[in-house]
């Protein structure tokens, strides 16, 4: 939902109201602000980061209704009445919980920058796919890109999480 008023003949402001990890909130924000501005900047949750600003390293991504989506691309706008969820809820689900122990017990983390981005990818993946070939995770894995190199753990980590999502 969104109400939309001009304030002024440069500026469109907008109530809209966002729905994040189950909860509502209502933004008074430019239609065209990236969702990662308002979850960071509006919203407070940090989780998120930002890497590139175009969609090229995945450090910002989110679940919108259980799809993973870079949200420095993505307009406020869009997500108005849908559910996103971050990486503050993601141990919530089956797949993001067992992500994240699996995380945990293999230390897949180095800098740790990127690491809420991969497991978002990730808990995506295996939620849709418990079972992942080597390729299903080189198709969705793709996008995002680790300084630190750690992608040989993080495919450990979601073969060692792949087949035990309840
Ligand atoms: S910050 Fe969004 S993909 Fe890099
Ligand atoms: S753990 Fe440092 S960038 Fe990925």
């Amino acid at each position: 939902m969104a109400y939309c008023a001009t304030a002024s003949p440069l500026h469109l402001d907008c109530v809209i109201t966002v729905r994040v990890n189950g909860q509502a909130y209502d933004v008074d924000v430019p239609p065209d602000m990236p969702v990662l501005w308002v979850l960071r900047d509006v919203i407070g949750l940090t989780g998120t980061k930002f890497g590139c600003g175009i969609a090229a390293c995945g450090a910002c991504t989110i679940h919108l209704d259980g799809q993973p989506i870079r949200s420095c691309v993505t307009p406020v706008s869009a997500i108005a009445g849908k559910s996103i969820t971050t990486i503050e809820a993601i141990g919530q689900t089956p797949a993001g919980r067992k992500i994240q122990e699996a995380w945990i017990a293999i230390d897949v983390p180095q800098c740790g920058y990127c690491q809420s981005g991969q497991i978002m990818s990730a808990s995506a993946l295996i939620a849709s796919k418990p079972n992942p070939t080597d390729a299903d995770i080189d198709a969705a894995m793709a996008g995002n890109i680790c300084r630190c190199g750690t992608y040989s753990r993080i495919r450990a980590g979601i073969k060692r999480a792949a087949g035990e999502v309840a």
